[in-house]
């Protein structure tokens, strides 16, 4: 098979620049095919999208018979000259007249049938992910993850890996995965901020970008089991500075989602990702409860959000915003209390707009020892858990701030998905763990 990229001297995207009567070898994918009498059609799909190619009994003799039998999603390699034709996808296509089957495909099993069932299509997510859709949603994740990247490397961020395999919970005990560890009991990671936390005593501003695992049985349409978690700690920061970052992180994604991916976002969404400019109001969790009580939620101070409130909350917004402040006893022992209002943290949440609600969570984190276990304690934990945790509070901790951002939160929100699970490669849901 060496050599087999020789077969390539263009492609669907550098086929646009070529003049008519040009010799091309390509490779790739047939997505579909048309026979009309003696002229076969084929849309190839390689990695940058898709091209027309026509074979005619003519050109391809003997062959033709065989080429027009090629099943569809076989991998092919093909040569033939360029030739502009404005009813062509892309306004150009390639006339074949050698054709190699590198590997044939079985009959394609997605039809019309299985299309209608969304459980159907994610049972056969290896082959779905080869759709225009699901390619321009890839895409767009990836774009995402290289801003971010970007966004982070550019303002001296550094970035760690921390461990998957963890011993204590970050964000409470019941969305915890746990799993043996040879005679030992071990949970999958919630979250990495602890270990951010010991290392901006090193680098001062950290990032990581990896999965956090969630025990969650709620079968909502922003909760995965394993999702892609981009999280950042800031040394000498106070909660209004992440907040701050938080903001320039997110319209950084999205211009730069406008240069990298400008035709992926609008084939999915209908339209362009529209300019971020304002400031991102900052509510209080306070007047969130008010919001929704003139909305005729049931719901009084003290109570988390759940899924219909964050929903209706954020449909009176147009462009993303904060609540923050949320009440103590609604978030986990790291947070620091209001020293102004102890009943509250120094917290908040990212909500995005029109109903798609949190898409990250930040705030500032208890830096001293003594107060870390006083309220450790107070929350009813164990600090024997939380050993290394507390230890690093007894060096040289500053103040700091930070928070975490779900990517497939990010991600369905920009494009208007249905549900968090189109926003990832193989899904994890309670219900889901193949393919
Ligand atoms: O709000 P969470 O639980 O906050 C934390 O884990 C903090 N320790 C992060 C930090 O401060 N470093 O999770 C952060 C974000 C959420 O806002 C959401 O975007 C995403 O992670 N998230 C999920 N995404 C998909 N499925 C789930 N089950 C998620 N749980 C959280
Ligand atoms: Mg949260």
């Amino acid at each position: 098979m060496a050599g087999l990229v020789k077969w390539r001297d263009a492609d669907s995207r550098s086929i646009t620049n070529l003049s008519d009567g040009h010799r091309v070898k390509l490779i790739g994918w047939v997505f579909t095919k048309r026979v009309h009498s003696n002229k076969v059609f084929f849309m190839l799909r390689d990695r940058y999208g898709y091209i027309q190619l026509v074979g005619d009994s003519e050109r391809l003799g003997d062959a033709f018979k065989q080429v027009s039998e090629i099943p569809v999603e076989s991998a092919i390699a093909v040569e033939g000259v360029v030739k502009r034709d404005p009813r062509a996808p892309g306004g150009v296509e390639v006339h074949i007249d050698k054709v190699d089957v590198v590997a044939r495909a079985d009959v394609w099993p997605i039809t019309p049938s299985v299309a209608k069932s969304p459980e159907a299509m994610f049972d056969l997510r290896h082959l779905t992910i080869r759709g225009p859709k699901s390619r321009a949603v890839l895409l767009t994740r990836s774009a995402l993850v290289q801003a971010a990247w970007e966004y982070f490397v550019n303002n001296d961020y550094v970035l760690i890996t921390a461990p998957t395999f963890i011993t204590s919970a970050v964000e409470g005990g019941a969305t915890l995965f746990e799993l043996k560890y040879f005679d030992r009991k071990a949970y999958l990671t919630q979250s990495s901020q602890f270990y951010e936390e010991a290392a901006i005593c090193v680098f001062e501003k950290v990032f990581v970008m990896q999965p956090s695992f969630r025990a969650e049985k709620s079968r909502t349409r922003k909760h995965l089991t394993e999702f892609l978690h981009i999280e950042a700690e800031v040394a000498f920061a106070d909660h209004e500075d992440i907040m701050d970052v938080e903001e320039e992180l997110v319209k950084y994604i999205v211009n730069r989602l406008n240069e990298l991916v400008p035709k992926e976002v609008e084939y999915v969404r209908g339209s362009r990702l529209p300019d971020i400019d304002s400031r991102f109001e900052r509510i209080s969790y306070d007047e969130a409860i008010e919001i929704l009580q003139r909305k005729g939620f049931d719901i009084s101070w003290g109570e988390d959000f759940g899924a219909d409130e964050e929903r209706a909350l954020s449909e009176e917004f147009d462009v993303p915003f904060f609540v923050y402040g949320f009440p103590t006893v609604t978030r986990s022992f790291y947070h620091m209390d209001d020293p102004t209002r102890p009943e509250v943290t120094l917290s908040s949440d990212l909500m995005a707009p029109e109903g798609f609600g949190e898409i990250t969570s930040g705030g500032q984190r208890i830096h001293e020892y003594d107060y870390l276990l006083s309220k450790i304690r107070r929350m009813g934990l164990n600090p024997e858990e939380y050993g290394w945790y507390l230890e690093i509070r007894k060096y040289g901790m500053p103040p700091h701030s930070g928070f975490g951002m779900g990517v497939e939160r990010v991600l369905r929100w920009l494009l208007h998905l249905p549900h968090v699970r189109d926003a990832t490669l193989f899904p994890r849901t309670p219900s889901r763990l193949y393919p």
